[in-house]
Protein backbone atom coordinates (compact mmCIF):
# COMPACT_ATOMS: atom_id res chain seq x y z
CA UNK A 1 0.00 0.00 0.00
CA UNK A 2 1.15 3.67 -0.47
CA UNK A 3 0.27 6.17 1.93
CA UNK A 4 0.63 9.95 2.39
CA UNK A 5 1.63 10.59 5.74
CA UNK A 6 2.05 14.32 6.94
CA UNK A 7 4.61 14.59 9.93
CA UNK A 8 4.52 17.65 11.88
CA UNK A 9 7.42 17.23 14.97
CA UNK A 10 6.71 20.45 16.69
CA UNK A 11 8.72 21.60 19.64
CA UNK A 12 10.49 20.51 23.07
CA UNK A 13 10.90 16.59 22.68
CA UNK A 14 8.59 16.67 19.80
CA UNK A 15 11.40 16.13 16.91
CA UNK A 16 13.31 13.71 19.53
CA UNK A 17 10.42 11.62 19.47
CA UNK A 18 9.09 11.80 15.74
CA UNK A 19 12.33 9.85 15.19
CA UNK A 20 11.25 6.51 16.85
CA UNK A 21 7.89 6.68 14.95
CA UNK A 22 9.96 7.54 11.53
CA UNK A 23 12.21 4.65 12.06
CA UNK A 24 9.06 1.93 12.78
CA UNK A 25 7.27 3.23 10.00
CA UNK A 26 10.69 2.70 7.78
CA UNK A 27 10.74 -0.51 8.98
CA UNK A 28 7.19 -2.07 8.69
CA UNK A 29 7.67 -0.54 5.40
CA UNK A 30 10.37 -2.88 3.92
CA UNK A 31 9.07 -5.79 5.97
CA UNK A 32 5.56 -5.68 4.45
CA UNK A 33 6.58 -3.50 1.11
CA UNK A 34 4.24 -0.69 1.98
CA UNK A 35 5.07 2.92 1.02
CA UNK A 36 5.45 6.01 3.42
CA UNK A 37 5.63 8.87 1.70
CA UNK A 38 6.20 11.36 4.71
CA UNK A 39 5.95 14.96 4.34
CA UNK A 40 7.26 17.09 6.85
CA UNK A 41 5.90 20.67 7.74
CA UNK A 42 5.66 22.96 10.61
CA UNK A 43 3.00 23.99 13.74
CA UNK A 44 2.80 25.29 16.71
CA UNK A 45 6.51 27.27 18.18
CA UNK A 46 8.64 25.99 15.04
CA UNK A 47 5.55 27.28 12.51
CA UNK A 48 6.14 30.66 14.79
CA UNK A 49 9.83 30.61 14.46
CA UNK A 50 9.72 30.05 10.83
CA UNK A 51 6.77 31.42 9.55
CA UNK A 52 5.09 33.92 12.41
CA UNK A 53 2.31 31.93 13.17
CA UNK A 54 1.54 28.70 14.60
CA UNK A 55 -0.32 26.95 11.72
CA UNK A 56 0.45 27.81 8.77
CA UNK A 57 -2.14 26.98 5.22
CA UNK A 58 0.58 25.28 4.18
CA UNK A 59 0.40 22.97 7.05
CA UNK A 60 -3.14 22.54 7.18
CA UNK A 61 -3.90 22.03 2.85
CA UNK A 62 -0.71 19.11 3.60
CA UNK A 63 -3.16 17.81 6.72
CA UNK A 64 -5.85 17.68 4.76
CA UNK A 65 -4.82 16.33 1.45
CA UNK A 66 -2.78 13.92 3.90
CA UNK A 67 -4.27 9.77 4.47
CA UNK A 68 -2.93 10.21 7.76
CA UNK A 69 -1.23 12.85 10.11
CA UNK A 70 1.54 11.69 12.56
CA UNK A 71 1.86 14.78 15.34
CA UNK A 72 4.85 15.48 17.87
CA UNK A 73 4.18 18.03 20.50
CA UNK A 74 3.77 21.61 20.55
CA UNK A 75 4.68 24.34 22.84
CA UNK A 76 7.40 25.61 25.88
CA UNK A 77 8.63 28.51 27.81
CA UNK A 78 9.83 30.39 24.80
CA UNK A 79 6.40 31.27 23.56
CA UNK A 80 4.76 31.50 26.84
CA UNK A 81 4.38 35.25 26.60
CA UNK A 82 2.45 35.54 22.95
CA UNK A 83 -0.92 36.38 23.10
CA UNK A 84 -3.78 33.85 23.52
CA UNK A 85 -3.96 33.46 19.09
CA UNK A 86 -0.40 33.58 18.45
CA UNK A 87 0.40 30.54 20.95
CA UNK A 88 1.95 26.98 19.44
CA UNK A 89 -1.33 25.46 21.27
CA UNK A 90 -3.80 27.45 18.90
CA UNK A 91 -1.68 25.72 16.16
CA UNK A 92 -2.63 22.73 17.34
CA UNK A 93 -5.97 23.29 18.26
CA UNK A 94 -6.26 24.66 15.32
CA UNK A 95 -5.62 22.06 13.15
CA UNK A 96 -8.14 19.66 14.87
CA UNK A 97 -10.94 22.36 14.51
CA UNK A 98 -10.29 22.56 10.57
CA UNK A 99 -9.83 18.96 10.51
CA UNK A 100 -12.79 18.14 12.33
CA UNK A 101 -11.33 15.87 14.64
CA UNK A 102 -13.88 15.61 17.08
CA UNK A 103 -13.32 11.75 18.83
CA UNK A 104 -9.93 11.68 20.83
CA UNK A 105 -9.26 8.24 21.64
CA UNK A 106 -7.06 7.90 24.14
CA UNK A 107 -5.84 3.77 25.46
CA UNK A 108 -4.58 3.57 28.57
CA UNK A 109 -3.20 0.06 28.70
CA UNK A 110 -0.90 -1.19 31.19
CA UNK A 111 2.03 -3.50 29.31
CA UNK A 112 3.12 -6.50 32.56
CA UNK A 113 6.88 -5.21 32.54
CA UNK A 114 5.64 -2.36 33.80
CA UNK A 115 3.19 -3.14 36.57
CA UNK A 116 5.93 -1.74 39.27
CA UNK A 117 6.74 1.22 37.56
CA UNK A 118 3.02 2.65 38.59
CA UNK A 119 3.20 4.50 42.10
CA UNK A 120 -0.19 2.44 42.74
CA UNK A 121 -0.43 -0.65 44.25
CA UNK A 122 0.77 -3.98 41.56
CA UNK A 123 -2.97 -5.25 42.19
CA UNK A 124 -4.30 -1.93 41.15
CA UNK A 125 -3.17 -2.02 37.94
CA UNK A 126 -2.35 -5.24 36.69
CA UNK A 127 -4.33 -5.68 33.69
CA UNK A 128 -6.33 -2.44 33.55
CA UNK A 129 -7.54 -1.95 30.36
CA UNK A 130 -9.40 1.45 29.38
CA UNK A 131 -10.63 3.96 26.64
CA UNK A 132 -11.14 7.41 27.23
CA UNK A 133 -12.99 9.08 24.16
CA UNK A 134 -12.89 12.63 24.87
CA UNK A 135 -14.75 15.40 22.90
CA UNK A 136 -12.05 17.61 20.87
CA UNK A 137 -13.53 20.19 19.45
CA UNK A 138 -15.74 21.62 21.97
CA UNK A 139 -16.57 22.66 25.06
CA UNK A 140 -14.49 25.35 27.22
CA UNK A 141 -11.22 25.16 24.46
CA UNK A 142 -13.22 26.56 22.00
CA UNK A 143 -16.41 28.20 23.43
CA UNK A 144 -17.04 32.44 22.21
CA UNK A 145 -16.71 34.97 24.05
CA UNK A 146 -13.23 33.99 25.26
CA UNK A 147 -10.65 36.81 26.51
CA UNK A 148 -10.42 39.67 28.66
CA UNK A 149 -12.29 42.90 29.47
CA UNK A 150 -10.53 46.18 27.96
CA UNK A 151 -9.65 47.16 31.57
CA UNK A 152 -8.11 44.03 32.25
CA UNK A 153 -10.18 43.06 35.33
CA UNK A 154 -12.23 40.54 33.91
CA UNK A 155 -11.77 37.64 31.75
CA UNK A 156 -14.16 34.90 30.53
CA UNK A 157 -14.07 31.61 28.73
CA UNK A 158 -17.45 29.45 27.44
CA UNK A 159 -18.19 26.59 27.65
CA UNK A 160 -20.63 25.72 24.54
CA UNK A 161 -22.07 22.26 22.85
CA UNK A 162 -24.63 22.05 20.45
CA UNK A 163 -26.53 18.66 20.89
CA UNK A 164 -25.08 17.11 17.10
CA UNK A 165 -21.87 17.55 19.03
CA UNK A 166 -22.18 15.73 21.74
CA UNK A 167 -24.48 12.91 20.41
CA UNK A 168 -21.59 11.99 17.63
CA UNK A 169 -19.17 12.29 20.69
CA UNK A 170 -21.68 10.30 22.36
CA UNK A 171 -22.05 8.02 19.66
CA UNK A 172 -18.53 7.03 19.07
CA UNK A 173 -18.19 6.16 23.08
CA UNK A 174 -20.82 3.68 22.77
CA UNK A 175 -19.68 2.08 19.43
CA UNK A 176 -16.22 1.56 21.48
CA UNK A 177 -17.70 -0.04 24.42
CA UNK A 178 -19.36 -2.33 22.09
CA UNK A 179 -16.25 -3.55 20.63
CA UNK A 180 -14.60 -3.69 24.19
CA UNK A 181 -16.11 -4.60 27.45
CA UNK A 182 -19.54 -3.67 27.05
CA UNK A 183 -19.17 -1.08 29.23
CA UNK A 184 -19.47 2.86 29.53
CA UNK A 185 -18.83 5.14 32.23
CA UNK A 186 -20.06 9.35 31.09
CA UNK A 187 -18.41 11.77 33.10
CA UNK A 188 -19.75 14.91 33.41
CA UNK A 189 -20.38 17.62 36.14
CA UNK A 190 -24.04 17.50 36.04
CA UNK A 191 -25.01 18.44 39.26
CA UNK A 192 -23.31 22.14 38.23
CA UNK A 193 -23.43 22.57 34.48
CA UNK A 194 -26.25 22.75 32.08
CA UNK A 195 -24.00 21.46 29.11
CA UNK A 196 -23.77 18.98 31.49
CA UNK A 197 -27.25 17.98 32.15
CA UNK A 198 -27.59 18.24 28.10
CA UNK A 199 -24.62 15.82 27.55
CA UNK A 200 -26.52 13.32 30.21
CA UNK A 201 -29.64 13.57 28.76
CA UNK A 202 -27.66 12.51 25.10
CA UNK A 203 -26.41 9.95 27.07
CA UNK A 204 -29.81 8.11 28.31
CA UNK A 205 -31.18 8.93 24.77
CA UNK A 206 -28.24 6.76 22.86
CA UNK A 207 -28.16 3.94 25.47
CA UNK A 208 -31.35 2.86 24.17
CA UNK A 209 -29.72 2.48 20.67
CA UNK A 210 -27.21 -0.03 22.76
CA UNK A 211 -29.12 -2.57 24.71
CA UNK A 212 -25.87 -4.33 24.62
CA UNK A 213 -23.79 -1.64 26.53
CA UNK A 214 -24.09 -0.88 30.23
CA UNK A 215 -24.34 2.65 31.43
CA UNK A 216 -23.21 4.57 34.02
CA UNK A 217 -23.22 8.46 34.48
CA UNK A 218 -19.89 9.45 37.41
CA UNK A 219 -19.23 13.36 38.17
CA UNK A 220 -15.79 13.98 37.23
CA UNK A 221 -14.74 14.76 40.58
CA UNK A 222 -15.35 11.20 41.82
CA UNK A 223 -14.35 9.43 38.75
CA UNK A 224 -11.07 11.42 39.27
CA UNK A 225 -10.74 9.38 42.36
CA UNK A 226 -11.97 6.28 41.29
CA UNK A 227 -9.93 6.40 38.23
CA UNK A 228 -6.74 5.56 41.06
CA UNK A 229 -8.62 3.41 43.68
CA UNK A 230 -10.46 1.45 41.31
CA UNK A 231 -8.70 1.42 37.80
CA UNK A 232 -10.45 -2.13 36.90
CA UNK A 233 -13.95 -0.66 37.34
CA UNK A 234 -13.49 1.34 33.80
CA UNK A 235 -13.86 -0.40 30.34
CA UNK A 236 -14.69 2.91 28.30
CA UNK A 237 -14.97 6.36 29.84
CA UNK A 238 -16.53 9.20 26.93
CA UNK A 239 -16.19 12.79 28.63
CA UNK A 240 -15.95 16.29 27.18
CA UNK A 241 -13.15 18.15 25.78
CA UNK A 242 -11.28 19.62 29.19
CA UNK A 243 -12.47 16.78 31.49
CA UNK A 244 -10.80 14.40 28.98
CA UNK A 245 -7.89 16.17 28.78
CA UNK A 246 -6.94 15.76 32.80
CA UNK A 247 -8.06 12.65 33.00
CA UNK A 248 -6.00 11.31 30.69
CA UNK A 249 -3.00 12.57 32.07
CA UNK A 250 -4.14 11.00 35.50
CA UNK A 251 -4.83 7.61 33.71
CA UNK A 252 -1.32 7.59 32.67
CA UNK A 253 -0.22 6.71 36.23
CA UNK A 254 -1.53 3.47 36.24
CA UNK A 255 0.72 2.64 33.15
CA UNK A 256 3.71 4.11 34.97
CA UNK A 257 4.28 7.27 32.74
CA UNK A 258 2.56 9.70 30.88
CA UNK A 259 5.25 9.32 28.33
CA UNK A 260 3.70 5.48 27.25
CA UNK A 261 0.04 7.14 26.31
CA UNK A 262 -0.57 7.23 22.43
CA UNK A 263 -3.98 8.67 21.14
CA UNK A 264 -5.89 8.90 17.74
CA UNK A 265 -8.07 12.03 17.16
CA UNK A 266 -10.54 11.27 14.43
CA UNK A 267 -13.54 12.06 12.70
CA UNK A 268 -16.65 9.72 11.39
CA UNK A 269 -14.38 9.13 8.32
CA UNK A 270 -11.40 10.57 6.38
CA UNK A 271 -8.23 11.88 7.57
CA UNK A 272 -6.51 10.94 11.50
CA UNK A 273 -4.35 12.74 13.40
CA UNK A 274 -2.20 10.68 15.72
CA UNK A 275 0.02 11.61 18.76
CA UNK A 276 1.04 11.03 22.30
CA UNK A 277 -1.36 11.97 25.10
CA UNK A 278 2.12 14.11 26.60
CA UNK A 279 3.40 17.70 25.69
CA UNK A 280 6.49 19.05 24.63
CA UNK A 281 8.40 18.23 28.22
CA UNK A 282 10.70 21.26 28.20
CA UNK A 283 12.67 20.80 31.18
CA UNK A 284 14.08 17.46 29.27
CA UNK A 285 13.86 18.79 25.80
CA UNK A 286 17.02 18.21 23.78
CA UNK A 287 18.48 15.91 26.47
CA UNK A 288 17.99 12.86 24.27
CA UNK A 289 16.27 10.83 27.35
CA UNK A 290 12.50 11.18 26.38
CA UNK A 291 10.27 8.22 26.04
CA UNK A 292 9.44 7.51 22.33
CA UNK A 293 7.12 4.76 23.04
CA UNK A 294 4.05 6.52 23.44
CA UNK A 295 4.78 8.72 19.82
CA UNK A 296 5.61 4.53 18.40
CA UNK A 297 2.62 3.94 19.68
CA UNK A 298 0.37 6.22 18.12
CA UNK A 299 2.33 5.36 14.99
CA UNK A 300 0.79 2.03 15.66
CA UNK A 301 -2.81 3.33 16.09
CA UNK A 302 -2.54 4.95 12.86
CA UNK A 303 -1.85 2.04 10.59
CA UNK A 304 -4.63 0.02 12.06
CA UNK A 305 -7.00 3.04 11.98
CA UNK A 306 -6.29 5.13 9.57
CA UNK A 307 -4.66 2.36 7.08
CA UNK A 308 -6.30 -1.13 8.48
CA UNK A 309 -3.30 -2.80 8.78
CA UNK A 310 -3.50 -4.46 12.01
CA UNK A 311 -1.05 -7.16 11.58
CA UNK A 312 1.52 -4.38 10.91
CA UNK A 313 0.05 -2.48 14.46
CA UNK A 314 0.47 -5.06 16.25
CA UNK A 315 3.68 -6.09 15.24
CA UNK A 316 4.76 -2.56 16.44
CA UNK A 317 2.99 -3.29 19.65
CA UNK A 318 4.58 -6.61 20.35
CA UNK A 319 8.26 -5.22 19.70
CA UNK A 320 7.57 -2.21 22.45
CA UNK A 321 6.20 -5.36 24.74
CA UNK A 322 9.16 -7.14 24.27
CA UNK A 323 11.50 -4.64 24.87
CA UNK A 324 9.90 -3.78 28.26
CA UNK A 325 10.00 -7.43 28.94
CA UNK A 326 13.52 -7.49 28.27
CA UNK A 327 14.12 -5.23 30.73
CA UNK A 328 14.39 -1.99 28.49
CA UNK A 329 13.01 1.64 29.59
CA UNK A 330 13.72 4.48 30.05
CA UNK A 331 14.00 7.12 33.55
CA UNK A 332 10.62 8.41 33.38
CA UNK A 333 9.52 4.55 34.28
CA UNK A 334 10.34 3.78 37.65
CA UNK A 335 11.65 0.31 37.09
CA UNK A 336 13.90 -0.91 39.46
CA UNK A 337 15.63 -4.26 37.98
CA UNK A 338 16.58 -4.03 34.23
CA UNK A 339 18.59 -1.57 32.02
CA UNK A 340 18.30 2.62 31.89
CA UNK A 341 18.53 3.57 28.36
CA UNK A 342 18.10 6.73 26.66
CA UNK A 343 15.76 7.74 23.58
CA UNK A 344 17.71 6.39 20.79
CA UNK A 345 18.63 3.00 23.09
CA UNK A 346 14.97 2.72 23.41
CA UNK A 347 13.91 3.48 19.37
CA UNK A 348 16.96 0.68 18.73
CA UNK A 349 15.29 -2.06 21.06
CA UNK A 350 11.89 -1.57 19.34
CA UNK A 351 13.16 -1.94 15.82
CA UNK A 352 15.96 -4.35 16.82
CA UNK A 353 12.19 -6.72 17.89
CA UNK A 354 10.24 -5.81 14.83
CA UNK A 355 13.14 -6.95 12.69
CA UNK A 356 14.03 -10.39 14.83
CA UNK A 357 10.02 -11.16 14.01
CA UNK A 358 10.41 -10.05 10.13
CA UNK A 359 13.27 -12.59 9.84
CA UNK A 360 11.15 -15.17 11.46
CA UNK A 361 8.47 -14.70 9.88
CA UNK A 362 10.39 -15.21 6.40
CA UNK A 363 11.70 -18.17 8.03
CA UNK A 364 8.81 -19.53 8.87
CA UNK A 365 6.97 -18.98 5.31
CA UNK A 366 10.05 -20.43 3.43
P1 LIG B 1 4.29 17.64 29.51
O1 LIG B 1 3.43 16.52 29.13
O2 LIG B 1 5.11 18.27 28.44
O3 LIG B 1 5.28 17.18 30.69
C1 LIG B 1 4.83 16.82 31.98
C2 LIG B 1 5.93 16.03 32.71
O4 LIG B 1 6.01 14.72 32.14
C3 LIG B 1 7.33 16.64 32.55
O5 LIG B 1 8.06 16.43 33.72
C4 LIG B 1 7.92 15.84 31.40
O6 LIG B 1 9.34 15.77 31.42
C5 LIG B 1 7.29 14.47 31.60
N1 LIG B 1 7.11 13.79 30.31
C6 LIG B 1 6.16 14.03 29.40
N2 LIG B 1 6.31 13.23 28.34
C7 LIG B 1 7.38 12.47 28.58
C8 LIG B 1 8.03 11.44 27.85
N3 LIG B 1 7.61 11.03 26.65
N4 LIG B 1 9.14 10.87 28.40
C9 LIG B 1 9.58 11.25 29.61
N5 LIG B 1 8.99 12.20 30.36
C10 LIG B 1 7.90 12.81 29.83
O7 LIG B 1 3.34 18.74 30.19
P2 LIG B 1 3.63 20.23 30.71
O8 LIG B 1 5.00 20.30 31.28
O9 LIG B 1 2.48 20.59 31.52
O10 LIG B 1 3.59 21.11 29.37
C11 LIG B 1 4.75 21.49 28.64
C12 LIG B 1 4.34 22.13 27.32
O11 LIG B 1 3.74 21.15 26.48
C13 LIG B 1 3.33 23.25 27.44
O12 LIG B 1 3.72 24.28 26.55
C14 LIG B 1 2.03 22.65 27.00
O13 LIG B 1 1.13 23.56 26.43
C15 LIG B 1 2.50 21.64 25.98
N6 LIG B 1 1.62 20.48 25.77
C16 LIG B 1 1.47 20.07 24.48
C17 LIG B 1 0.75 18.93 24.21
C18 LIG B 1 0.61 18.48 22.79
O14 LIG B 1 1.29 18.99 21.94
N7 LIG B 1 -0.24 17.52 22.50
C19 LIG B 1 0.19 18.19 25.26
C20 LIG B 1 0.38 18.64 26.55
C21 LIG B 1 1.11 19.79 26.80
C1 LIG C 1 -3.34 17.56 24.88
C2 LIG C 1 -2.80 18.93 25.26
C3 LIG C 1 -3.56 20.00 24.50
C4 LIG C 1 -5.01 19.94 24.96
C5 LIG C 1 -3.01 21.45 24.62
C6 LIG C 1 -1.56 21.53 24.31
C7 LIG C 1 -3.77 22.39 23.74
O1 LIG C 1 -2.83 19.12 26.64
O2 LIG C 1 -3.31 17.24 23.68
O3 LIG C 1 -3.73 16.82 25.76
O4 LIG C 1 -5.33 20.48 26.04
O5 LIG C 1 -5.82 19.35 24.25
MN1 LIG D 1 -3.30 17.31 27.74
Amino acid sequence: MRKEVVLLPGDGVGKEIMRGAKAVLETIASEYHHEFVLHEHAIGGDAIDQHGIPLPDDTVKACENADAILLGAVGGPKWDALPAEKRPEKGLLGIRKALGLFANLRPVQGFSPLVHASPLKTELVDGCDILIVRELTGGLYFGEPSGRSEDGQSVVDTLSYTRKEIERIVDKGFQAARLRGGHLTSVDKANVLESSRMWREVVNEKAELYPDVTVEHQLVDSAAMKLITNPKHFDVIVTENLFGDILSDEASVLTGSLGMLPSASVRTDGVGLYEPVHGSAPDIAGKGIVNPLGMILSAAMMLRHSFGMEKEAEQIERAVSQSLSDGYHTRDLNVQSGKVVDTEGMISKVIEHLSTESISNSICSS
